[in-house]
């Protein structure tokens, strides 16, 4: 199956975001397979937006991740990292649509509530970044004869 990595950040932490989250994708049929409660350290924010590294927003964002404990999640579907793209919406939440995470719950794309892989090549890079593989638990869920055809 399909995997991807979702993080709430440290603003959907501190406005208490976490439980709708992940109930939102909860009761579209995708599967938690790892979860954890932590402040990421620098060493790893850098690794995980190495691509950003020499943006002029870059200063930003990093003190943005490392402002509080994010959620840290992997989450496994049926291309699980385009439904969940989809269900995050637009970066910047002033544009993304009503019915997205970041069109319900942002303002300013600076403050956005959630990072969401934008690939499944993305995806096994930051799940390597953040999880190692014993803290993955594969199983199956009991509805999932009535989530796929
Ligand atoms: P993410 O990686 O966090 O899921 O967001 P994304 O794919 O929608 O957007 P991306 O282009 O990868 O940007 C990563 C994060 O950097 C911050 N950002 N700020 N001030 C700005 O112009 C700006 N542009 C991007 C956002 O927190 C964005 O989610
Ligand atoms: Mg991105």
């Amino acid at each position: 199956m399909d995997r991807t990595f979702l993080m709430v950040k440290p603003d959907g932490v501190q406005r208490a975001l976490i439980g709708e989250i992940i109930s939102r994708f909860e009761n579209k049929g995708l599967k938690m397979v790892a979860g954890k409660f932590e402040r990421i350290p620098e060493e790893r924010v850098m690794r995980h937006y190495a691509e950003h590294a020499a943006k002029p927003f870059f200063p930003g964002l990093k003190a943005y991740i490392m402002s509080g404990p994010c959620f840290l999640m992997v989450w496994e579907g049926k291309n699980v990292v385009a439904v969940t793209r989809a269900m995050i919406g637009a970066t910047n939440p002033a544009e993304a649509a009503p019915g997205t995470i970041r069109g319900d719950f942002g303002m300013e794309i600076g403050m956005n509530v959630i990072h969401g892989s934008d690939s499944p090549a993305t995806a096994e890079r930051e799940i390597a970044i953040h999880f190692a593989p014993e803290e993955i638990a594969a199983y199956d869920r009991i509805d999932e004869q009535y989530l796929y055809e």
